[in-house]
């Protein structure tokens, strides 16, 4: 099939590789030069385990082109991906202008029939304003507009790309409905994964799946903060409770508070939507309000340790991303919680493993950024953990208490058993879990 891919960033770029890699012919397009350019020499904007390699062989085999002519890849192609971003406006709303904007572009470049597949998340109605858009600009044209949400997680976002739990396709087009069977059969061949339907109920979808991931998470972040109060251990409650069917154990970790490109935005938009329609989404209001009092915990339990006043002090941070195996600082809480800190005065020694430079460029130059843990650690006061990079889960215990000036953990992502901590001889805070070794 021929396929273009409008937007290649990680929806985008993880898209089109991956039909490319099932033999499809597919042109990635995109406005930002330098991603392109970079692109056509296989250097990838993002970092996103095993799509280097899927770039790269399949621009060498021919099915994959990129260009930011983005006009010319409508005309040349059959099905034609929208997968731009659709960032917050400032009332939370999605500010929809670059899916507007590529929906006028298609309309004036529409030649022949066209499958235009919506996979940005977008509030419920957008498939028909863009349908109404491209159809002021052709209106003889011959096109169907699909709702295909995308559910890929950053960081195993070619994994699930490829081995996807469902694929969910909103569409009245008959044509449109065979197009996309075609292009995803090579993604389950063991079972059948795609549900099909309207394409309201395709974009409300999205939505709805990641409200409640983000209730999940603020959920347990609330019941943790009451454990650590009643004198409850939230990881044994998380066993507890995930053990039942009905609940499932995934998604019930406590931590930082959720960040990253989708949740924080899709929460907030879900709300407008609501909002606008007279629906006022009360649980997405306190999951919203939750996560924002959580991004601040681990400042408070620094605070009741050090005091208000943190001048003086250098803290190390570990994990910068919002969550490991991506560089993506989109809303990550590490930057609430270096912000908070460095406002009562401390000095922040911040690394990653990959988010160097995007967490340089979100954070501010006015914290040290190091490359290893170690070197983050040494001299400081305390540590902080805020992303569970695997890397930081079983460091050289010794070492690190040997290194710190003070042996106080800030355990973000509750990476390690507090009994092991008290043992060695740490001071550590972990949360919705008991403080040992004060
Ligand atoms: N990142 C994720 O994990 C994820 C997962 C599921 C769904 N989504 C959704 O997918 C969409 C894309 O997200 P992303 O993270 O890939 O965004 P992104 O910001 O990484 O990439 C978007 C790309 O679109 C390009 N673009 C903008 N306007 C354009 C135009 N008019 N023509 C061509 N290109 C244009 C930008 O230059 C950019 O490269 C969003 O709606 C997002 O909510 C994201």
């Amino acid at each position: 099939m021929k396929v273009c891919v409008i937007g290649s960033g990680y929806v985008g770029l993880v898209a089109g590789a991956c039909f490319a890699d099932t033999g499809n012919s597919v042109t990635c397009a995109d406005i930002d030069a330098r991603k392109i350019e970079g692109l056509k020499k296989n250097v990838l904007p993002i970092y996103e385990p095993g799509l280097h390699e899927i770039v790269e062989r399949n621009q060498h085999d021919g099915r994959l082109s990129f260009t930011t002519d983005v006009a010319a890849a409508i005309r040349a192609n059959d099905v034609i991906f929208i997968a731009v971003g659709t960032p917050p406006g400032e009332d939370g709303s999605a500010d929809l202008k670059h899916v507007c904007a590529v929906a006028k572009t298609i309309g004036e470049n529409l030649v022949g029939f066209k499958v235009v597949v919506d996979k940005s998340t977008v509030p419920v109605g957008t498939g028909a304003r863009v349908a109404e858009i491209i159809r002021e600009h052709a209106p003889d044209g011959d096109f169907a507009v699909v709702s295909n949400p995308e559910f890929l997680k950053e960081g195993a976002a070619v994994n699930d790309f490829l081995k996807p739990d469902r694929i969910v396709i909103g569409t009245d087009d008959e044509r449109a409905r065979r197009v996309m069977a075609q292009l995803y059969a090579p993604y389950q061949r063991t079972s059948e994964r795609i549900i099909f339907m309207d394409v309201p109920s395709a974009e409300m979808t999205k939505y709805a799946a990641n409200a409640m991931l983000a209730t999940r998470i603020s959920f347990m972040n609330e019941i943790a903060r009451l454990c650590e109060d009643v004198g409850a251990d939230v990881s044994a409650v998380r066993r507890g409770i995930g053990s039942d069917p009905r609940i499932g154990n995934k998604f019930l970790f406590p931590g930082v508070g959720f960040g990253g490109s989708c949740f924080p935005k899709d929460v907030r938009a879900l709300m407008d939507t609501g909002r606008k329609r007279g629906q006022p989404m009360h649980i997405l209001q306190a999951v919203f309000d939750v996560n924002e009092r959580q991004k601040l915990r681990l400042v408070e339990r620094v605070v009741e340790h050090f005091g208000e006043d943190l001048s003086g002090l250098t803290l190390a941070v570990w994990g910068l991303a919002f969550k490991p195996q991506t560089d993506d600082m989109r809303e990550a809480p590490a930057i609430t919680i270096i912000r908070a800190l460095r406002d009562r005065g401390a000095r922040i020694r911040a690394t990653d493993p990959v988010a160097l430079e995007t967490g340089r460029e979100a954070v501010g130059e006015d914290v040290e950024y190091v490359d290893s843990e170690y070197a983050a650690a040494e001299g400081a006061d305390a540590l902080l953990v805020v992303t569970e990079w695997s890397e930081y889960r079983t460091p050289d215990f010794p070492r690190l208490k040997s290194l710190l000036r003070n042996p106080v953990v800030f355990d973000g992502r509750n990476l390690y058993d507090p009994a092991y901590m008290a043992e060695l001889g740490f001071v550590h805070y972990s949360i919705g879990r008991a403080t040992v070794g004060k």
